[in-house]
C-alpha cells in the first residue's frame, strides 16, 4: 500500500490548486477520498476536508502550504460523513475558517457537536461567490448529484472544476491512479455509482447546462481520480450518455 505526497495541480505566482496526498491503506476503513487546497497568498480554502481518519495525513499535508490558522474557508460540497467527519478537529486547529455549506444542511452540522456561532456561511439555492483573499471561488450548485443541497466549486483562476461525488470512481483492491489515463476503463469504475447515487436525469440536465459555458481545464472529484485535457470533454460527455439515473431506475 502506497503513501502519496500532496501535488500541486495549478501553480501560478501565489495562487495554487493542490490535491492533498492519499495513503492507499485508508480503504481499509473506508471508502478513499480526495482533498484539495486552494492556496491564495498566505491564505487557503479547504473543499471537503473528509472523515474524521483522514484528519492526520491532511492536516500534516495542508501544513506544507499555509499555517492551519490561515485556512479561512473550510467548503463543503454536501452533509455526508466522509465530506464533513473531520469538521471538528478542523474547527480547533482553523480559528479563523468560515465553513460554507447549503442552507439545507446548516442547521444540521452542529449536531456534530461544535458551537455554530457566527461560523457557518449559508450558500443559497442559486450558489455563491467566496472570497478567499485578493482571489475568489464559485459555488456551482448541482442539486441531487447526489445530495439535494449540493455544491461543487469552480476556480475561475486555475479553471479546475471541484466536483464532489459527482466522477466518483471506486477502484478494485490493489488499484489506484491520480490522473485518468483510459476513459474508457474508467468508466467501468464510474458508472455504478452515478447510477445508483445520481438522483435522476432531470439533475444531470440541470447541471449540465451549469457547466456548459464554463472554462473547465481540469475536473477533481472527491472520489477517485482526475480528469484533464482531452478528457474533461469525455467526463461531462460521458455523464450525458446516462440516460437514466437514481429514481428513473428505481421500480
Ligand atoms: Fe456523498
Ligand atoms: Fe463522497
Amino acid at each position: 500500500m502506497k503513501v502519496h505526497k500532496p501535488f500541486v495541480l495549478y501553480e501560478d505566482g501565489d495562487h495554487k490548486f493542490v490535491w492533498l496526498g492519499l495513503d492507499e491503506s485508508e480503504h481499509e476503513k473506508g471508502i478513499l477520498t480526495n482533498q484539495y487546497l486552494v492556496v491564495d497568498g498566505d491564505k487557503g480554502a479547504l473543499l471537503d476536508a473528509g472523515g474524521y481518519f483522514v484528519f492526520e495525513r491532511v492536516y500534516e499535508n495542508v501544513k506544507e502550504f499555509i499555517k492551519p490558522e490561515n485556512v479561512v474557508a473550510l467548503l463543503f460540497s454536501h452533509q455526508d460523513p466522509d465530506v464533513i467527519g473531520s469538521l471538528n478537529l478542523w474547527l480547533d486547529v482553523a480559528p479563523n475558517a468560515t465553513i460554507y455549506a447549503s442552507v439545507l444542511w446548516e442547521r444540521f452540522l452542529p449536531h456534530l457537536g461544535f458551537e455554530a456561532g457566527g461560523r457557518i456561511t449559508d450558500i443559497p439555492d442559486e450558489g455563491m461567490e467566496i472570497k478567499i483573499n485578493k482571489d475568489s471561488l464559485n459555488a456551482i450548485p448541482a442539486h441531487f448529484m447526489h445530495s439535494p443541497g449540493n455544491f461543487h466549486y469552480y476556480d475561475p483562476v486555475s479553471k479546475i472544476y471541484f466536483s464532489g461525488d459527482l466522477g466518483a470512481a471506486v477502484f478494485p483492491e490493489g488499484k489506484w491512479y491520480l490522473m485518468v489515463e483510459d476513459f474508457q476503463e474508467h468508466a467501468k469504475y464510474m458508472e455504478p455509482f452515478h447510477r445508483r447515487y445520481l438522483a435522476s436525469r432531470k439533475a444531470i440536465d440541470l447541471w449540465l447546462k451549469r457547466v456548459k459555458n464554463l472554462d473547465i481545464k481540469m475536473i477533481v472529484p472527491q472520489h477517485g481520480s482526475i480528469f484533464d485535457g482531452e478528457n474533461v470533454k469525455k467526463f461531462i460527455e460521458w455523464v450525458n450518455s446516462l440516460d437514466k439515473v437514481g429514481l428513473d431506475l428505481m421500480e
